[in-house]
């Protein structure tokens, strides 16, 4: 593999409340090399995107990062300043949240808000940074960029929006991008372009990319690996080949199906009985333990940790008992 322009390690999340701490992450590591597209899946509250917001520092109080390293090109950002942090997000790491009309400002035009960046961390003149934000709007395949420049968000459509989003994150021409279903508020047809932009940016720029998504004919399309969330933990993760071909993780087989054709991937995950436990109701053991058909009496005392085996990481007991694995 390629080096790693993201390295996480050991991250935890967790919430101050009157109730006492809760963890929304424990123990989540993972690396995005240059160029490599690594997928992030998992059901709702399954900590994708407070994994995003912890790695952009972004996570909301009484919210905070307890403990980990979130390594970019090898400097830690969780140890930097904010001043500091404020150079680097938007610059070296960029994130697109889901639902762009939230993230864009409706009084600003949208070429204002491209260029935005380009000001602030560039301090390009004015008049450079609006014809960089016309080529960008070009670029992001917004026709007629010149006119469109001084639109406001208003007069767009939810798909040129999150162009809009990509142009504005991709402005600075970031070392990795992260985004948080980037197309689930778009109709099909537009979903498709969207990614196949995100793409098509992802070589150009030679980006790590970090796409949460729900949907698995996105991951068998785009993702190099994957990475399988719950309760806050990483409990899988492999390359799209490994995963589709021998998902192992109880949860992953549930939400593939046990023998998932990659090729034929299509659509959101599988349900499966039951639900992901709230942060007040985890406890100790495995976190799947509740809705896992696997589960033996020891499951519930400690969470297992990530066995990985010739690449292929599973948190299970059972699994871990099956392969003999070795530690990560
Ligand atoms: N501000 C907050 N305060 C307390 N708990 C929070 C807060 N934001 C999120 N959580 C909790 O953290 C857990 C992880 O949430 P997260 O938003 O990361 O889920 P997700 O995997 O992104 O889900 P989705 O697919 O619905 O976007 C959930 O249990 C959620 O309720
Ligand atoms: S550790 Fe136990 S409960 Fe957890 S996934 Fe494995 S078998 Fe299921
Ligand atoms: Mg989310």
């Amino acid at each position: 593999m390629n080096t790693p322009v993201l390295a996480v390690r050991g991250l935890r999340t967790s919430f101050r409340t009157r109730a006492g701490e809760l963890v929304a992450l424990e123990d989540v590591s993972f690396t995005v090399g240059e160029r490599e597209t690594v997928a992030l899946v998992g059901e709702s509250g399954c900590g994708k995107s407070m994994t995003a917001l912890s790695v952009m520092r972004l996570v909301p109080q009484p919210g905070r990062v307890a403990a980990g390293e979130v390594l970019l090109d090898g400097v830690d950002l969780l140890g930097l300043p904010e001043p500091a942090m404020q150079r680097i997000r938007g610059d070296r790491i960029s994130m697109i949240f889901q639902e762009p009309m939230t993230s864009l400002n409706p009084v600003m035009t949208i070429g204002d808000q491209v260029a935005e960046s380009l000001l602030l961390h560039r301090d390009m003149p004015r008049p450079a940074a609006r014809r960089r934000a016309i080529d960008l709007l070009d670029l992001v395949r917004i026709a007629d960029p010149h006119r469109r420049v001084d639109d406001y968000p208003h007069r767009l459509s939810g798909g040129m929006r999150q162009r809009v989003m990509i142009a504005m994150a991709l402005a600075l021409e970031p070392r990795v991008l992260i985004a948080d279903e980037p197309t689930t508020a778009l109709d099909v047809t537009i979903q498709a372009q969207i990614l196949e932009l995100l793409r098509s940016m992802q070589r150009a720029l030679g980006m790590g990319l970090l796409l949460i998504t729900h949907d698995l004919g996105v991951v068998a399309q785009l993702a190099d690996r994957v990475l399988v969330m719950y309760a806050g933990r990483v409990v899988e993760q492999a390359s799209v080949a490994a995963l589709f071909d021998r998902p192992t993780h109880p949860y992953t087989r549930g939400l593939f199906g046990a023998t998932p054709a990659r090729g034929h991937a299509r659509g959101r995950l599988r349900e499966i009985p039951g639900m992901v436990p709230s942060l007040s109701a985890r406890s100790a053991g495995c976190g799947f333990a509740a809705r896992c058909p696997l589960v033996e009496s020891g499951c519930v005392k400690t969470a297992p940790p990530l066995l990985t085996q010739g690449g292929h990481g599973v948190a299970c007991q059972v699994v871990a008992r099956q392969r003999d694995g070795v530690p990560a």
